[in-house]
């Protein structure tokens, strides 16, 4: 029940704006104006000075200062990718596929004919022809949705939506049995009651709707698609059996309940529809994946609220576990279905994407919508344009940007209808909140349409964030699990209750025999707190850094009674093999020594595919006690009956009630745990302020727009300008002035006023040569308009870090001179982070032995960049060094001689090994040089003296990015499957996104060592999803490629007929 009054705050918006025009970029862009280079020195303070969002971390000397697990996007566009995906993988990596597509597709082109192309293999024909019916009955009832609608109606039914149905129910199959008779009963009525109870005849009606073609054009067309579209989901069809009759009926009752509710969301009435204006369904389906029956009585407060049916913009806060995520599925479902526009929702790392494309996937095949992955390297920019299903892009913070600059390059912006931003407080984080804040401030400035939702379980200064947003506010104090929060100091625990007099009361001794060697090793009676809970249940234990994770873990397994060997022993000795399975062979010592006694340390130092492994046996129960660093609280969703927090650090920060509160919230989650506590362990020095942490306010949240200023000011008007959202300075100011930080400007600015710093940050980049002015007149007149230079632009599209890209021109120039081509090295480290060069430091010994081993060509490259043998000799052997080497370069060569070694090696374990770093430290350089290649390749994209790198980069970014066996390439493109899990699938004969695809959930659960029945539901429909993007990818470019250009000439005139007919005839 609901505990905490909900409350409704409403602002009026102060400002108006004015929109800025949506142009598209075709100007040509002015010369490159390249200035003078900078003074190097400076140049590199600012560098060290700025660590880049989302590379690779320090060395482990900086311990987990920031453990990040390099998990959110380190740079904002990988479009490249996404192309050579699509090109690529279209052909190549789906052999199968492109055998169909390639063979049938041109013969139907020839034929022009449907029918023949059926003939593909007897079961795809039967199984098209049926779906052609299957479509027809759907077609009797949908009501179109946009002008081509009607005569597409084939693209209704995905192959593998409809093989998705098959294996639903697989048990039953009923083609030819009494089942095939059911028949459409009240459509009123819900859905599941429906097909239980009421089984009438189909109506047959209308059914000229498919067969009505207007012109013959449109009917060649379509032939055309269909053939594609056979063709190309060929493989997935072959192996379907024919579908059922119940399945068309429930496509068709949804597409029923969907018009119905259109419609009432359309009509000013409060009928709110079956469930939330949604088909009903949606509630079989989250009963049916979610085992959600019935929303919390502030769920359903909060979605009736009037603003929210006004689609006005929402901030919604709610305690962690208070189920904020469902209010904002409900509503993005109905912007999808309904209101039939695209949706964007940012979430804060990596991992967290991955988990919600599997977890929402079968909600789109279910209900006709995509769900697309922009996360890490995936991504398509823009995105693909969806004549029918809407889309659901699922980002991080880096490419949800990414994601909106080009859907306003493209003028497409107002096709997106909502925007949802889960932990907004994490707006006032650094340069992601820096990121967060552009995003938003962009798509307020150029889309009335959208509707912008945010939610968070820790903000403080709620009226600066709805001014920025003009948005209404909603929260309350519900949380369907009690969370007790205890502390303890010594051996006494005090229950925190915010009535007693300083914020605590008493509530026991810890009463556990300690002997006095367990004293001296457990002075924080860790083990007493631990095996109070554990193995029946779980246990989180947070601690200050990485190695004290380590430690703890090892620490406790040393104390544990040997009876917890015995617990799941079988499952555990199998995460060991498995851990061995991805990590060629080796096992990390400490984990082979805890695992066996459920526990396991969890950190960056891991490699993706480890921690993956060991969250998945966390999940399951497996393991029992993760100890981990403070982003797990953030970065995965791993629940605890108990979290213990070792001490109130976070490295040597002292904790923030923001982290302490979302630590804390991984405690008792609803639907897995009935109760919840939290234990901070503190010394009594600290106890006075962790008083004042615990009754204190959380902290508020402020804007780093200005404080990052080439990742955040500079970049930002930059990417107006070139975007041309803004390019004179009235409005340039005027946008500032609606951003996070032009409404905390009064606190913020001290020195200097908006004005100021707006006139200054365009002024830092008309000298950098990245803008110009593009009128006479003072620069600091209103009127004063500015355009993008080439480098601009080049820095704009490869989102290259302001303060490095005059470097970069730089060093790309230099490379002209004497490329080394004989190997990889010198493009190599034309690629590597400049961000994570004043991180970098070298162990020399190690370098010198790796630079003895370079052959001549590549010891060439080190002198070509003024970094000689013997200088390496000297720092290793400890010897003085007169003569003056930039350490910048020399720095940057030894991470370049890490990631060669990996494109030669591609075992993470071995280079960890051979350069003695933390195996997550090098996954990350190489995640960081993956996309930063790709940033370089943009770059030079947009730069014509350098050409020759762009076919070479191409090449370079998919080493870079896979680094894997290229037969693992396809199944990683799979939401969730990394290598390990890949390797595994492909040794079990499961070779291409069409084997997952029509892969038997079961059948893998058996197969496959170590994967639950949840993990590989949630593989085969993120699979199925992504075949379905695919064939319709392709299909779409199909489409284009036939259609009729806009501007091509005479289509104006009174001959238009004429011209489009011509081109008709032409195009088969
Ligand atoms: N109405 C409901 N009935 C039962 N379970 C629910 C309901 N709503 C949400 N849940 C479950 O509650 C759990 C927590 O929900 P959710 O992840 O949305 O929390 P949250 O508010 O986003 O918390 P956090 O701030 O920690 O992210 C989930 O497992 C979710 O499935
Ligand atoms: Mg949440």
């Amino acid at each position: 029940m609901e505990d905490g009054a909900p409350r409704i705050r409403r602002r009026v918006s102060v400002r108006k704006r004015n929109r800025g025009s949506l142009e598209s970029l075709s100007a040509a862009p002015a010369p490159a104006e390249l200035l003078p280079a900078e003074d190097p020195e400076e140049e590199e303070a600012t560098g060290s000075r700025r660590r880049k969002t989302g590379s690779p971390e320090p060395a482990q000397e900086n311990d987990s200062e920031e453990d990040m697990f390099g998990d959110h996007d380190s740079f904002t566009e990988n479009s490249f990718l996404a192309q050579v995906d699509d090109l690529e993988q279209k052909y190549m990596q789906l052999p199968e596929h492109r055998d169909h597509v390639t063979d049938s597709a041109t013969g139907a082109l020839c034929a022009g004919d449907t029918g023949k192309k059926l003939s593909v293999s007897a079961v795809g024909d039967l199984t098209a022809s049926v779906t052609n019916e299957c479509v027809q009955s759907q077609s009797d009832v949908r009501v179109p949705v946009g002008p081509e609608a009607g005569n597409d109606l084939l693209f209704d039914v995905p192959s593998s939506q409809i093989l998705y149905f098959e294996s639903m129910q697989n048990s039953s199959n009923d083609l030819g049995d009494q089942s095939t008779k059911e028949r459409v009963g009240n459509s009123h009525k819900p859905l599941n009651e429906e097909l239980a109870c009421s089984r009438v005849e189909q109506p047959q009606q209308n059914n000229d709707a498919s067969n009505v073609s207007t012109s013959s054009e449109t009917n060649r067309r379509k032939s055309i698609k269909d053939s594609l579209k056979s063709a190309m989901t060929g493989n997935a069809k072959a192996q379907t059996p024919v579908i059922s009759r119940s399945k068309q009926l429930k496509e068709t009752l949804l597409c029923e309940e969907i018009s119905i509710v259109k419609k009432a969301i359309e009509s000013p009435s409060d009928d709110l529809g079956p469930f939330y204006s949604l088909p009903s369904k949606v509630r079989d389906l989250y009963v049916q994946l979610k085992g959600i029956k019935k929303l919390y009585d502030w769920q359903h407060t909060c979605l009736t609220l009037s603003s929210v049916q006004k689609r006005k913009n929402l901030i919604y806060s709610l305690p962690t576990s208070g189920g904020k995520t469902l209010v904002a599925e409900i509503l993005m479902l109905q912007e999808l279905l309904c209101r039939q526009k695209d949706v964007l929702m940012i979430l804060p790392y990596v991992a967290i994407v991955q988990e919600k494309i599997s977890s929402l996937s079968s909600f789109g095949i279910e209900l006709g919508f995509f769900v697309e992955e922009y996360a890490g390297s995936k991504g398509r920019f823009p995105p693909t344009k969806r004549r029918e299903k809407k889309s659901l892009y699922i980002a991080t913070i880096e490419k949800g940007h990414s994601l909106v600059n080009s859907l306003i390059e493209t003028g497409r912006i107002s096709t997106l209808g909502l925007l949802v931003v889960d932990e907004l407080h994490m707006i006032g984080e650094g340069s992601r909140g820096a990121i967060l804040e552009m995003t938003l401030a962009k798509v307020l400035y150029t889309s009335k349409t959208t509707q912008i939702i945010g939610m968070s379980a820790t903000l403080n200064n709620v009226e600066d964030l709805q001014e920025f947003l003009k948005a209404e506010y909603y929260t309350s104090q519900f949380r369907p699990v009690e969370l007790k929060e205890y502390l303890k100091v010594n051996d006494t625990i005090y229950e925190v209750d915010s009535r007693a007099a300083n914020g605590v009361t008493f509530s026991r001794l810890l009463s556990y025999k300690y002997s006095d060697v367990l004293k001296k090793m457990d002075p924080d009676h860790l083990v007493a707190l631990v095996t109070e809970v554990i193995p029946n249940y779980s246990c989180l234990v947070f601690c200050p850094t990485k190695k004290n994770c380590e430690n703890v873990a090892e620490m406790l397994c040393k104390f544990l009674s040997k009876d917890y060997l015995n617990h799941r022993e079988k499952e555990k000795s199998e995460v060991i093999r498995n851990l061995r399975g991805v990590s060629s062979g080796k096992v990390c010592p400490v984990l082979k020594h805890t695992i066996p006694f459920g526990v396991a340390y969890h950190h960056s130092g891991l490699t993706s595919d480890e921690r993956k492994l060991l969250e998945e046996a966390y999940s399951t129960g497996v393991l029992c006690l993760l100890t981990c660093t403070s982003t797990l609280a953030a970065g995965v969703n791993l629940p605890a009956r108990r979290v213990i927090l070792r001490a109130p650090y976070v490295a040597k920060e002292f904790l923030k009630r923001n982290q302490y509160k979302q630590m804390i919230g991984r405690a008792g989650r609803a639907g897995i745990d009935a109760a919840g506590e939290s234990i901070l362990l503190l010394q009594e020095k600290d106890k006075q302020q962790v008083l004042e942490l615990i009754n204190g306010p959380l902290e508020n949240c402020y804007s780093h727009l200005v404080e990052e200023c080439t990742k955040g000011i500079q970049s930002l008007l930059l990417s107006l300008i070139g975007l041309k959202i803004a390019t004179s300075l009235g409005d340039i100011y005027q946008f500032m002035n609606g951003t996070f930080f032009g409404v905390q400007q009064k606190i913020l600015l001290k020195e200097k006023s908006l004005w100021e710093i707006t006139i200054d940050a365009l002024r830092h980049l008309t000298e950098k040569g990245l803008v110009q002015k593009d009128s006479r007149g003072d620069p600091e007149e209103l009127q004063c308009c500015f355009r993008i230079t080439k480098l601009g632009q080049a820095s704009f599209k490869g989102a290259i870090d302001l303060a490095y890209c005059d470097t970069l021109y730089r060093d790309l120039k230099k490379g002209l001179e004497g490329l080394v081509l004989e190997s990889l090295l010198h493009l190599v480290y034309l690629t590597t982070p400049y961000d994570l060069v004043p991180q970098s430091e070298p162990d020399w010994m190690v370098y010198f032995r790796q630079f003895g081993q370079l052959s001549p060509a590549e010891q060439n490259v080190a002198t070509l960049l003024g970094v000689s043998e013997s200088f390496i000799g000297k720092r290793a052997s400890g010897q003085a060094i007169r003569k003056k080497v930039d350490k910048g370069i020399v720095n940057r060569l030894y991470l370049s001689f890490i990631l060669y070694s990996l494109l030669k090696e591609t075992s993470i374990w071995s280079v960890s090994e051979k350069f003695n770093l933390p195996r997550g430290y090098v996954q990350n350089l190489l995640t960081g040089a993956a996309s930063f290649s790709s940033c370089v390749l943009h770059f030079c994209e947009e730069l014509d003296e350098f050409w020759v790198y762009r076919a070479l980069l191409v090449e370079l970014t998919k080493k870079l990015t896979y680094c894997v066996k290229a037969e693992l390439i396809p199944l990683m493109e799979v939401t969730g499957v990394l290598e390990g899990r890949a390797k595994q699938l492909y040794n079990a004969g499961y070779k291409s996104i069409m084997h997952l695809a029509n892969a038997n959930p079961e059948v893998l659960v058996r197969t496959i060592d170590h994967l639950s029945r949840r993990q590989a539901k949630q593989i085969v429909s993120s699979a199925k999803m992504l075949l379905q993007e695919k064939a319709e990818a392709l299909q779409e470019e199909a489409q284009e490629l036939l259609s009729l250009p806009p501007d091509l000439p005479g289509l104006g005139d009174p001959n238009t007929e004429e011209a489009g007919s011509h081109a008709g005839e032409a195009t088969p």
